[in-house]
């Protein structure tokens, strides 16, 4: 029912902030795009510019083809749904769903029907004598979500509006916001921080940070090949383990990396060692999913890293072992938070990410207060050793739910060297030129 282009798009403050910086993206009719990123870096600045709320510094927003930055909001077809979420507490449900339409001059009988079957299908059809003040959080949030809808827009758009519920709740609206807005045919801008709520719920996600858009794919193309080192950070859990390695070139033969005092090879028959060889004697970042170690018997040869257990984590389907195989992990800042994706941390709640990693892992962070700077076109992850964010490696592996092992016995893992993922100094992926 409409598309929105975003071209070039900047938006600086008054004050001088730049919440966006140069952002092109486009939205396809019926699609559902999900912005996601930490705190402050710009979602819903976005989002309030495909509104008409605020205006592009420079660049174009186009709806439905037609350049749109100075079209007021009530002429966009468009539906928003916040995070806060006010509905008339004077009103029922009823007239509270009913309200937009009644606004629009629409008569009584169509209303009632257009009301009942927004309700119906949101489940709250036996809820719309009451009160906003007598239902659950959920129910209110169906509530808003169906006066939103109730005008049948061209175009919706979320603010992390599920953030405020308990997360059994969260999960349930998940699946029903996303097959409702299918089921409508309804084109979506999604905002969250949350990770998973982005990869469950989008046909394409789009990753940003600090105004930048970083990389933009279905949720198989990000989590599986991360245009950059920030975004296979972000996506994921447990996180994906980043680790520090050097590169050397044995022509002709293999390219080692160097991981403290372990090494992989990669064999120069594999494609992907040319690219890496580019960096012989440099520092590139490693990156390997849980997914791609897997326990091995400890005489077993080949791909493996060996380490000893520095703790275990028990979540019921599955354990993970974290262990330490003297290596150095490469810490990306402002991706932050728990592991469950939970509260994201403001720029300026950087400082606080070693105290959350202690909480969270029991231990200091080395370099507490030093922070990886990878966002700019000349910072270097890895060679300033005033703004990058290092500490020992804790590989994380999955285990079965109860495993034999415990925190200090040795374990061995093997890589799947298939599954790695490579990152220059600034953080880029080092593309190496398959799928
Ligand atoms: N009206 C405003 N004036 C000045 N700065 C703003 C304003 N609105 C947002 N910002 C700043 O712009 C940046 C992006 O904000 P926002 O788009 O709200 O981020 P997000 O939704 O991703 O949390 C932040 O640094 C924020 O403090
Ligand atoms: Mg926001």
């Amino acid at each position: 029912m409409t598309t929105v282009a975003l071209k070039d798009v900047i938006k600086v403050f008054r004050d001088g902030t730049v919440a966006v910086d140069t952002i092109n993206l486009e939205v396809n009719d019926g699609e559902f795009m999900v912005l996601l990123g930490p705190s402050g870096c710009g979602k819903s600045t976005v989002l309030r510019m495909i509104a008409g709320l605020e205006e592009p510094t420079s660049g174009a927003v186009m709806l439905d083809g037609e350049w749109a930055n100075e079209l007021p909001p009530r002429e966009r077809r468009i539906a928003m749904v916040f995070q806060d979420f006010a509905l008339y507490p004077h009103m029922s449900v009823n007239d509270n769903i009913a309200f937009p339409l009644k606004l629009a001059g629409v008569e009584p009988t169509p209303r009632g029907e257009r009301v009942g079957d927004v309700a119906s299908a949101l489940g709250i059809g036996d809820v719309l004598a009451r009160r906003p003040s007598q239902l659950s959080g959920g129910q209110r949030q169906r509530v808003a979500m169906g006066r939103a809808i109730v005008r049948r827009p061209g175009l919706f758009l979320m603010d992390e509006p599920l953030s405020n519920l308990d997360s059994g709740l969260r999960a349930e609206l998940r699946a029903e916001i996303s097959g409702l807005t299918r089921e409508l045919g309804v084109t979506t801008v999604y905002v969250t921080h949350d990770q998973a709520e982005a990869l469950t719920m989008a046909d394409r996600v789009a990753i940003m940070r600090k105004g930048v858009l970083q990389d933009v794919g279905t949720p198989t193309q990000v989590y599986g090949r991360p245009a950059t080192l920030y975004v296979a950070a972000f996506l994921g859990s447990p996180r994906m383990n980043l680790l520090e390695a050097s590169v050397y070139v044995h022509l002709d033969r293999y390219v080692t990396l160097t991981l403290g005092e372990q090494a992989l090879y990669l064999p120069w028959n594999d494609i992907r060692s040319r690219a890496v060889a580019h960096y012989h004697g440099e520092r590139i970042v490693v990156g390997m999913r849980a997914e791609a170690l897997t326990p091995v018997a400890p005489d077993t040869s080949g791909d493996v890293l060996r380490g000893r257990i520095r703790y275990l984590e028990h979540h019921g389907h599955e354990s993970l072992a974290f262990l330490d195989i003297g290596a150095s992990a490469i810490v990306v800042d402002e991706v932050g938070g728990p592991i469950d994706g939970d509260t994201p941390l403001g720029q300026r709640g950087l400082r606080r990410f070693g105290q959350m990693m202690q909480r969270f892992t029991g231990r200091v962070a080395v370099e507490q207060g030093e922070h990886a700077s990878i966002g700019g076109t000349n910072t270097s992850v890895l060679n300033d050793p005033g703004r990058h964010h290092r500490r020992p490696a804790e590989l994380a592996v999955r285990l079965a739910p109860y495993p034999a092992v415990s925190t200090g016995h040795p374990l061995s893992v093997k890589v799947r060297m298939d599954a790695l993922h490579f990152f220059d100094d600034r953080g880029d992926r080092i593309d190496v030129g398959w799928r």
